[in-house]
């Protein structure tokens, strides 16, 4: 299938800066020491593709990524980085050994859901500085004795820097060293071999996690890509000229129910600027000099590629005109 015969709006991830993404991120974090994030693209087809580079770990931030990974056979060793309260859902596929999936725990309440659940393996959260979740750190020893009690195995520690991922280049390092002290603190009470955190934006100044939690740098985004440049954009959006004005702008098929706003407008790629986007319509100023007629195709980049991606049902690998493979998108939802 050529991406012109796809219907749009649709979601292309050029495998070429896909490939060149992995591979940047594996030279420096092989292997088990990278943790790849699952939220950034709910697809077990790419996260097949990052096992197969030799990543088989892997965090999830739902119940579903969680069992929707075990299901594909992806459940060597899944973290639920995230707190969560009803955990029922795994009990079966940690009683049927069809996975190991370690949660992330930072309360009492927390604890009591994965014993509840019958999980086995649990890191103690902590609070590294980003106003979410996460235990003081003085308290990380006492969850940890808790959660022994409870006869959980407690692998060691997670915190995730994400206040730090966006920080100018110059006091970046120094920042993520002192977030990265308290999580060090929290693992000398706790014990175990683990020390999880960092992400797509910490990746090269973070040296005192065992495992990195980046999942943002397969895709990329136009906000994210400025504060790791390293990596590049391989997701956009196609769609559709399905207006033009004499008046100088032209509207696309690709609205607001296709792109997460949250990071700012997306950026129409070689045919003008992005005016506004509204719910079906995608308002840009045509570049001057430009030939945009009805319908002609245009690539979009998002600007925020998480909740992009868990707006569409699948993603299509395109490598130049050519479509070459599909991913579902088959761990959205709760
Ligand atoms: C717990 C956790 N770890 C790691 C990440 C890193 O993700 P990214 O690659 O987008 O920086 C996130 C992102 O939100 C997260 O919530």
């Amino acid at each position: 299938m050529k991406v012109h015969d796809l219907r749009t709006p649709a979601l292309l991830v050029d495998v070429h800066a896909f490939d060149a993404n992995v591979v940047t991120m594996a030279r420096r974090w092989p292997g088990t020491s990278l943790r790849p994030h699952v939220k950034a693209f709910k697809s077990t087809a790419l996260a097949r593709r990052l096992a197969e580079a030799g990543h088989t770990a892997f965090c999830c931030a739902t119940v579903k990524e969680v069992a929707g990974m075990a299901a594909a056979g992806l459940g060597e060793d899944l973290l639920l980085a995230n707190e969560c309260l009803d955990l029922s859902p795994l009990t079966p596929i940690v009683q049927a050994d069809r996975a190991r999936i370690t949660v992330a725990v930072d309360s009492a309440e927390t604890v009591e859901a994965a014993a509840r659940a019958g999980i086995r393996d649990v890191l103690v959260d902590v609070d590294v500085g980003l106003p979410r979740c996460g235990c003081d750190p003085a308290d990380a020893g006492r969850l940890a004795d808790l959660a022994r009690s409870r006869g959980l195995e407690v692998r060691g520690v997670m915190g995730y820097e994400g206040h730090l991922m966006r920080e100018p280049g110059a006091t970046k390092a120094e920042l993520v060293e002192r977030s990265m002290a308290l999580l060090l603190e929290a693992h000398a009470e706790v014990g175990g071999d683990v020390v999880s955190g960092g992400g797509t934006g910490t990746w090269d100044v973070n040296r005192w996690v065992t495992e990195l939690q980046a999942g943002s740098y397969c895709l990329m985004d136009t906000e994210y890509v400025a504060h790791a440049p390293e990596f590049r954009n391989a997701l956009f959006a196609l769609g559709t000229v399905i207006s033009r004005s004499a008046k100088g702008w032209a509207v696309l098929d690709t609205g607001l129910k296709c792109f997460a706003m949250d990071h700012g407008n997306p950026t129409v790629v070689d045919a003008g600027d992005c005016w506004f986007v509204s719910d079906e319509h995608l308002t840009f100023g045509v570049a001057e000099g430009t030939d945009v007629r009805v319908g002609d195709r245009v690539r979009v980049l998002p600007a925020h590629v998480d909740p992009t991606v868990s707006q569409h049902e699948r993603l299509h690998v395109v490598d130049g005109d050519e479509v070459v493979e599909v991913w579902e998108v088959d761990l959205r939802h709760w």
